[in-house]
């Protein structure tokens, strides 16, 4: 079977691509920018690699015909150079993309999410895009408060989302890189329901066997937390504005990781009760 690389490897998703890949018998590469430094499946490689620096990519991606890619930054900057580094070796690419990115506007409307998909078009690269929803994951951002008082402090509690169980996303893209006929695919993946913002808390709360409240922040102090933690002002007020809007059109749901897997996608509770730990006092 022919090499995989694994962009993303040590990342929530990433990470159960490289197990899938691995229990697949298929020879995997698991990129990483301190490949000692752990936290990989048993029996995977780790090659060293930054997307930052292109040039560091083609010792990895020498001899693999497919690659899982994810793009962590808020700037498609480094993105041609990535994506022609790829091209220079592989056959096909699954992007992580971002349900956000719509076929109907241009390119330069579409984010940085529809930059990187806009690239790998235009490259030789056959592709299988993800364009997933929101992470269950994200309300990780929210652990420590659960821990230190048992209260999140947040906006728009009333806000459904159809967050996505990341062991869904990787069972997805291994499908994708392992089988034949998922090139051209633009897979639209979410949760199996949409749950607000403020029953996400109940049910981690339910899970860890405490009460957990949630508590109403002004978006404004959202907002500087936010400019604090991620910089960019217009992604912020991306982000923050497409919360709002979800209080009043909830958050699409889709069966596409039912479609492609055979398996229905998690839901928020599974997800809450598998990460339970890390939401309980230490
Ligand atoms: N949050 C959302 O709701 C949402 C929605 C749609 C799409 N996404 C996409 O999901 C991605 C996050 O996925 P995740 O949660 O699985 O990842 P994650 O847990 O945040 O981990 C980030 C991964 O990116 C790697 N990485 C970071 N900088 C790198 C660099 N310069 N060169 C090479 N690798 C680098 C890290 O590897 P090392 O640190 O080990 O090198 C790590 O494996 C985002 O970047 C975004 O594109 C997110």
């Amino acid at each position: 079977m022919p090499d995989f690389l694994v962009i993303g490897a040590t990342g929530n998703v990433g990470r159960h691509v490289v197990s899938h890949l691995r229990d697949a018998g298929a020879g995997v590469r698991a990129l990483a920018r301190r490949p000692t430094a752990g936290g990989l499946p048993a029996g995977v490689r780790a090659v060293q690699g930054d997307l930052t620096d292109p040039g560091t990519l083609d010792a990895a991606l020498d001899g693999v015909t497919s690659v899982f890619l994810l793009w962590p930054f808020l700037t498609a900057e480094a993105a041609p150079a990535v994506v022609d580094a790829l091209a220079g070796h592989a056959r096909h690419v699954v992007y992580f993309s971002a349900m956000s990115v719509r076929d109907d506007l241009e390119p330069e409307e579409n984010g940085i999410w529809g930059e990187v998909e806009h690239l790998i078009e235009r490259s030789t690269l056959d592709w299988t895009f993800l364009r997933v929803g929101g992470l269950a994951a994200n309300t990780l951002g929210w652990a420590d408060q659960i821990r230190a008082e048992g209260v999140v402090r947040w906006p728009y509690g009333a806000a459904p989302r159809s967050l996505i169980h990341e062991r869904d996303i990787a069972a997805v893209a291994a499908r994708a890189l392992l089988e034949d006929g998922h090139a051209g695919a633009k897979y639209v993946l979410t949760g199996p329901e949409s749950v607000t913002q403020a029953d996400q808390v109940r049910i981690i709360g339910e899970e860890i066997g405490r009460s957990v409240r949630w508590e109403e922040l002004p978006p404004e102090q959202a907002r500087e937390q936010l400019l604090t933690s991620w910089g960019d002002p217009a992604f912020v007020d991306g982000a923050l504005g497409y919360w709002a809007s979800l209080v009043a059109e909830p958050e699409r749901v889709t069966h596409t990781v039912e479609e492609v897997t055979g398996t229905p996608a998690r839901t928020f509770r599974e997800w809450a009760r598998e990460h339970a730990g890390d939401f309980s006092p230490v």
